[in-house]
């Protein structure tokens, strides 16, 4: 492990003022990080799907000033100002502070949106993050002009990790695997990676409908999630396991076998929320409508030869996952019988992106 290669050295560069914007996805795992040690560093190796139409914009504005001691920011969300998002931001800041010390040279503001609704239950910390991480990372590349967009992107990726975890999977993709794996070359515990082998056709712009069955707080925060995993009776098994599952998916997505992905993206899934069943203390992330639409997925694969298949995350939306080819059918599907157990029958359609975009 090598965090020193992130600590910039002093600068001769003056930049004044300068202002980035970053569009950033979410991500949706196949293989879930649930557990972890100190500063984010995961149990187990985890691999996501990059998404594209769930995403942040996020600009920066930087406006240079005397040294201060306490990181100066001003947080705007959808045009207005957001106290209550500024104690996560301002830990943020202070967890990266060491490896991005210019920040105490400026004056930041802050201005962010997300293209999907807030509160709709869908994780926003991973796309958040990995914006300001590319607007920071912009800044640097004006202070320090040598840096190659391979080291932005790695870089980009350890700071929105000491964020949020599931964050460091927001930069690259189609495919990021991020924590240290003995099959991923150049995998890393600090940062994600780009999937490395090639991906079968039928892998190539899978598709994920998002149903919101419940937009409420989250039940369970990740941290104490996380935390749950530490006296967890299984933990070890499940470490392992996921570790396995690297392994397979590896295999898996290479060589397109589609119902060997289907069988093990919805055990993780359940595997997931097996951990949290058996915690204690104990939590029901999924709702009776979360299971409805499980069985109603199982029962469509069943009689129409299907692929279609499902992923959770922390909570009681549904992933749908299905590949391109089944879009039209699958939409059908969703719309006359899976939507009417969504909140206000809400999903969104989304599919596999490619990574963060300058804008
Ligand atoms: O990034 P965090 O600390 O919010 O953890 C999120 C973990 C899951 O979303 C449940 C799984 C994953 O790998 O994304």
């Amino acid at each position: 492990m090598n965090t020193a290669q992130f600590i910039p050295k002093s600068t001769t560069s003056n930049i004044k003022e300068a202002t980035f914007t970053w569009k950033t996805p979410s991500n949706i795992a196949l293989v879930k990080y649930w557990g972890k040690s100190n500063s984010q560093i995961p149990k187990n190796t985890s691999i996501s799907f990059t998404l594209n139409n769930c995403h942040t914009i996020t600009s920066v504005k930087f406006s240079k000033i005397d040294t201060v001691a306490t990181v100066n920011f001003d947080l705007f969300f959808e045009g207005k100002p957001k106290e209550e998002f500024t104690p996560k931001i301002a830990e943020f800041f202070k967890r990266i502070a060491n490896y991005c010390p210019y920040i105490f040279d400026y004056k930041m503001v802050i201005d962010s949106e997300n293209s999907f609704p807030h509160s709709s239950g869908i994780a926003s910390s991973a796309s958040g993050l990995s914006a300001i991480a590319m607007c920071l990372m912009s800044l640097e590349k004006e202070l320090y002009p040598e840096i190659t967009s391979d080291f932005i992107n790695k870089k980009a990726s350890f700071l929105a990790r000491l964020g949020s975890g599931s964050a460091s999977r927001s930069i690259e993709g189609p495919l990021v695997v991020w924590g240290n794996h003995k099959d991923i070359p150049e995998s890393s515990d600090l940062y994600g990676v780009r999937f490395p082998f090639k991906i079968h056709t039928i892998f190539k712009n899978y598709q994920d409908a998002i149903l919101l069955v419940d937009k409420g707080e989250k039940q369970v925060s990740s941290t104490v999630g996380h935390n749950l995993m530490h006296q967890h009776p299984y933990a070890s098994n499940r470490f392992l396991q996921a570790n396995q599952n690297i392994s397979k998916i590896t295999k898996i997505l290479s060589e397109g076998d589609i119902k060997a992905f289907v069988n093990l993206v919805e055990s993780e899934a359940l595997t997931l929320h097996a951990m949290m069943l058996m915690s204690n203390p104990y939590f029901i992330l999924m709702k009776p409508n979360t299971l409805e639409i499980i069985n109603k997925i199982w029962e469509y694969r069943a009689q129409h030869n299907s692929n279609v298949c499902f992923t959770l995350d922390a909570g009681a939306n549904v992933h749908v996952l299905f590949p391109e080819s089944e879009k039209k059918a699958i939409h059908k599907f969703i719309d006359s019988e899976l939507a009417v157990f969504c909140q206000h029958k809400q999903y969104i359609l989304d599919e596999v992106g490619l990574g963060a975009e300058s804008l």
